[in-house]
């Protein structure tokens, strides 16, 4: 029996980094993951390989829609889509024994396997027992399924699936228009495929701010993607290689049929938290299925933590890290600390849509008294040099003070540029502190500024 000050349950975004601040701040740790690599979903079959899939695509359409008006002549690439699934797996590899190299820097133990915890302070993998002062529980989430949709990862995929089609569909289905249905379908729509996509909602992107939901549904049915909303999917039926999709449109409880190659079902993430032995160990679950948590991220039960996707709040890996960073503090005596309100949201599509921060209805609901500097992407020199003019900023500033409150950006590398508003928000700035700091020209972050002189005197280049 081996013991530790600090056992992470989980690999991924929130365990490992949970385990290396743990190991930087002189707790023996170990991390357990039953995977055969680590990094968790995100690493494995989530965020790096779709970003793979989404970067390599993109090319593919630049080569096909901008290279000539560049004067960049020739026949456009064809998609040699099992290179490109190697180009993937590779990009996994290197991030994923990034993290094994990182382990045995930090000296943190990888314990392989999958856990439970058959008492506080104890964890078991196998038939090993371990002894841990401390437990945080990072097990992240699994795919939250439809009733009478059955997901074979061959014709009615998750994201998992979609991954790794064995070739490009003719017609892909996707169940839910959010951030996982948005981005892959977006690759397979790049690759070729037709793509329409279902949703329950009478918007995109639930819980977006209004405006860049219209403005992305637009420019997202610009490059090809097929929408229908308000439709609520019944069931999917299979036949040898091909599915039926049943939906019913809310507003006149209409039926109807749409035929598939592939069926991608995006509506949604669940906690995983299978097989860890929590209900009887009497830890306090919320009622979708998270672990309970007070403010320092401990669970009911003494010396067992719990964060990320796990636990309540967005499904994000970098929430996660945050948690993860922030748990490994507290346990080490320190005051670890989450600004849940400057927490970036991104969907990495083209273009990207990133946000921080309140969205102009909650501002509305919150009765809070507000002013919005917008700027389109038309007016940046270095983005209509690029191909890539479509989109704006918004910046949503207290209408008295001046503080920023939130923004959101869609157009080129929004997810990046998101990140100048989350620090001044983080020091509590005012729109007037963005609006007087000097922005290299000609960058994308100029649009940045420019909203923000737009919640003052106004932009110069609109
Ligand atoms: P999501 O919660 O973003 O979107 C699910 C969508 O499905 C919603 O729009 C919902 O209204 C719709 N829906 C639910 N039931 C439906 C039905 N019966 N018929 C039609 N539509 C239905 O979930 P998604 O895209 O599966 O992502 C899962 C999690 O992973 C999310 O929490 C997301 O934030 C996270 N993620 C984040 C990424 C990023 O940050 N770029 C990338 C991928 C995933």
């Amino acid at each position: 029996m081996s013991s530790y000050d600090v056992i992470v349950i989980g690999s991924g975004p929130g365990g490992y980094v949970c385990a290396i601040r743990c190991a930087q701040l002189g707790l023996k740790t170990a991390c357990v993951e039953g995977r055969e690599t680590l990094g968790g979903t995100c690493l494995n079959v989530g965020c790096i390989p779709s970003k793979a899939l989404l970067h390599a695509s993109h090319q593919l359409h630049e080569a096909e829609h901008n290279f000539a008006k560049m004067g960049l002549k020739g026949k456009s690439p064809s998609v040699d889509w099992k290179q490109m699934l190697s180009y993937k797996e590779e990009t996994i590899g290197a991030n994923t024994s990034g993290i094994e190299f990182l382990f045995k820097k930090n000296k943190v133990d990888w314990i392989k396997g999958w856990a439970s915890i058959p008492e506080a302070g104890k964890v078991k993998v196998g038939d090993e027992v371990h002894e841990a002062k401390n437990i945080v529980i990072a097990s992240g989430s699994e795919v939250a399924t439809l009733p009478g949709v059955e997901i074979d990862e061959k014709v009615v995929v998750s994201s998992t699936g979609a991954l790794e089609l064995g070739k490009i569909p003719n017609k892909m289905v996707v169940i839910g228009a959010g951030v996982i249905g948005l981005e892959l379908g977006s690759v397979y729509k790049r690759l070729g495929a037709e793509v329409k996509v279902i949703e329950f909602l009478d918007a995109i992107t639930p819980g977006m701010d209004k405006e860049v939901q219209r403005n992305f549904q637009k420019l997202l049915t610009k490059q090809g993607l097929e929408f229908q909303l308000g439709a609520a999917v019944q069931g999917v039926e299979t036949k040898g290689s091909k599915a039926k999709v049943t939906y019913k449109l809310r507003k006149d409880d209409s039926e109807h049929v749409e035929d598939a190659d592939i069926v991608l079902v995006a509506t949604g993430r669940k906690p995983f938290t299978d097989g860890l032995g929590l209900d009887a160990l009497g830890v306090a679950m919320e009622d979708r299925g998270q672990i309970k948590t007070d403010g320092h991220w401990a669970t009911s039960v003494k010396g067992i933590y719990a964060i990320g996707d796990a636990i309540t709040g967005p499904m994000l890996a970098h929430k996660a890290e945050d948690e993860g960073m922030a748990v490994a503090e507290t346990i080490a005596g320190q005051k670890g600390h989450v600004n849940y309100g400057v927490i970036p949201g991104v969907i990495y599509t083209h273009p990207e849509v990133a946000n921080v921060g309140a969205t102009e209805e909650e501002l509305k609901e919150a009765g809070r008294n507000y002013k919005v500097g917008k700027f389109s992407f038309m007016g940046n020199g270095r983005a209509k040099a690029n191909f890539a003019a479509d989109g704006f900023v918004k910046i949503l500033a207290d209408k008295d003070t001046d503080r920023i409150l939130g923004a959101h950006i869609i157009g080129p590398m929004a997810g990046d540029l998101i990140h100048e508003v989350c620090v001044a928000m983080e020091f509590g700035a005012a729109a007037e502190d963005l609006a007087r700091t000097c922005h290299a020209h000609p960058t994308y972050s100029e649009a940045v500024r420019e909203a923000a002189l737009a919640c003052g005197d106004g932009p110069i280049h609109s």
